[in-house]
């Protein structure tokens, strides 16, 4: 009978003060993902040498540590109902591949679905929620990717705070990632449930186009950067906008790649590669692993950049980093090169949400350009350069104390 108390206490505790694991993403999670490259084809030997490659590339070095098995790697449930993967497909279970993980100093994610299926028709948590998240916890997973598909009238934020809370009792630290596509603005109401949350629909391997699947579209990297417009005020540390996981290294060019790669360390977006790790040009493991793009997703106080300037396809972006410091980024959407001459003096920065001011007038900066690795001078001068089609130029400006 006293046993039966002491859990019944404990049950209740835990449900009237379940919460969110905090503190597990004070900067963008940043990792690998299976989904873009991979879709449904995961085995453990990938996952085991994608690990391998995030230490041997310096991806690890450079700050990555999640390995996400996406959608597809599930088997069935137990007769009790417990999920199990795929024999198949993981044969030496989630618990090996956990500690094989955990052995290189990285950390392993998972998916799930908050419906009865995923999207590619896997077991989904519906009804399952506690037991799913018993399962995670007992396997030694890090971070859950859960989904949106087949839920039905569900109200979205109910079933991801029923995952959250399941997640919470289960009593492993977990980074929760609500991929639920922006369609219910989870940034409205994600922020004491997860750590990320998407913002939009599917990324594609493409600069500038949107791909029409008949019932729902992907979307290119310009089409996905301007579906980011207004959400910054919602973004934070320990609770991100999540404008998808990464393209470079899929197919665009390296101007492209670059040009994604800078404006999500601009957007303080989750760095989550999604390409083949085992097998990257030296391009693409340079834009990946850049410790000063890197520096400038990661910076502490975590300010989401905003659009400053806009003409004629060029962009101007800034982002504020710590010690009053600024990232300003230029891109050039556009098909040409472009010219860039910019007049720091007519561009004095007030931004009302991070409460940051910079008046080029009475503040001087030393201006370094981050992928060429050079000190190029201050703003007490214009801004002149050439910029390739679907490039970026990304500086950090200095005051001048
Ligand atoms: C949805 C998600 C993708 C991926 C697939 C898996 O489309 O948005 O990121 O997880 O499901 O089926």
């Amino acid at each position: 009978m006293r046993k039966l108390t002491v859990l019944s206490v404990l049950l209740l505790t835990t449900s009237v003060f379940a919460q969110k694991f905090e503190g597990l993403a004070l900067t963008p999670p940043m990792g690998w993902n299976s989904w873009n490259k991979f879709s449904c084809d995961v085995n453990e030997q990938l996952i085991r040498e994608t690990a391998d490659a995030m230490v041997a590339t310096g991806m690890k070095e450079a700050g990555y540590q999640y390995i996400n098995i996406d959608d597809c790697w599930h088997g069935k449930r137990d007769e009790q109902g417990f999920i199990q993967p795929d024999p198949e497909r993981f044969p030496s279970g989630m618990k090996a591949l956990s500690d094989y993980i955990h052995a290189k100093g990285l950390k392993l994610g998972i998916y799930s679905d908050a419906g009865w299926k995923t999207c590619g028709g896997r077991p989904g948590s519906r009804g399952y929620e506690y037991q799913d998240a018993m399962k995670y916890a007992e396997w030694g997973v890090d971070y859950l990717k859960y989904d949106w598909c087949f839920t039905d009238d569900l109200n979205a934020k109910g079933a991801y705070l029923t995952m959250r809370d399941a997640l919470y009792a289960a009593g492993r630290p977990i980074v929760f990632s609500l991929c639920e596509w922006g369609s219910n603005k989870p940034w409205d109401w994600g922020k004491d449930i997860g750590h990320l949350w998407r913002t939009t629909g599917d990324i594609t391997a493409c600069f500038d186009c949107v791909v029409d699947h008949g019932s729902w579209k992907s979307w290119g990297v310009l089409q996905i950067l301007d579906q980011q417009k207004g959400l910054r005020i919602h973004a934070g540390p320990d609770h991100w906008n999540d404008p998808d996981m990464m393209e470079v290294g899929n197919g665009m060019s390296v101007n492209e790649d670059r040009a994604h790669f800078t404006m999500w360390c601009i957007l303080a977006a989750p760095l989550i590669a999604g390409n083949d790790l085992r097998n990257m040009s030296p391009e693409t493991i340079a834009i990946l692993t850049d410790p000063e793009a890197i520096a400038v997703n990661q910076d502490a106080l975590g300010i989401q950049g905003y659009r400053a300037w806009a003409k004629d396809d060029l962009e101007v972006w800034f982002k504020p980093l710590s010690n009053d410091e600024w990232a300003v980024c230029f891109l050039n959407r556009s098909k040409e090169e472009k010219t860039v001459k910019f007049e720091w003096d007519d561009n004095e920065q007030s931004d009302s949400f991070s409460k940051r001011e910079l008046d080029f007038e009475k503040t001087t900066c030393t201006i370094r350009d981050l992928w060429q690795k050079k000190d190029i001078g201050k703003t007490d001068k214009d801004f002149k350069a050439t910029l390739p089609s679907h490039d970026v130029i990304l500086l950090k400006l200095t005051p001048v104390k």
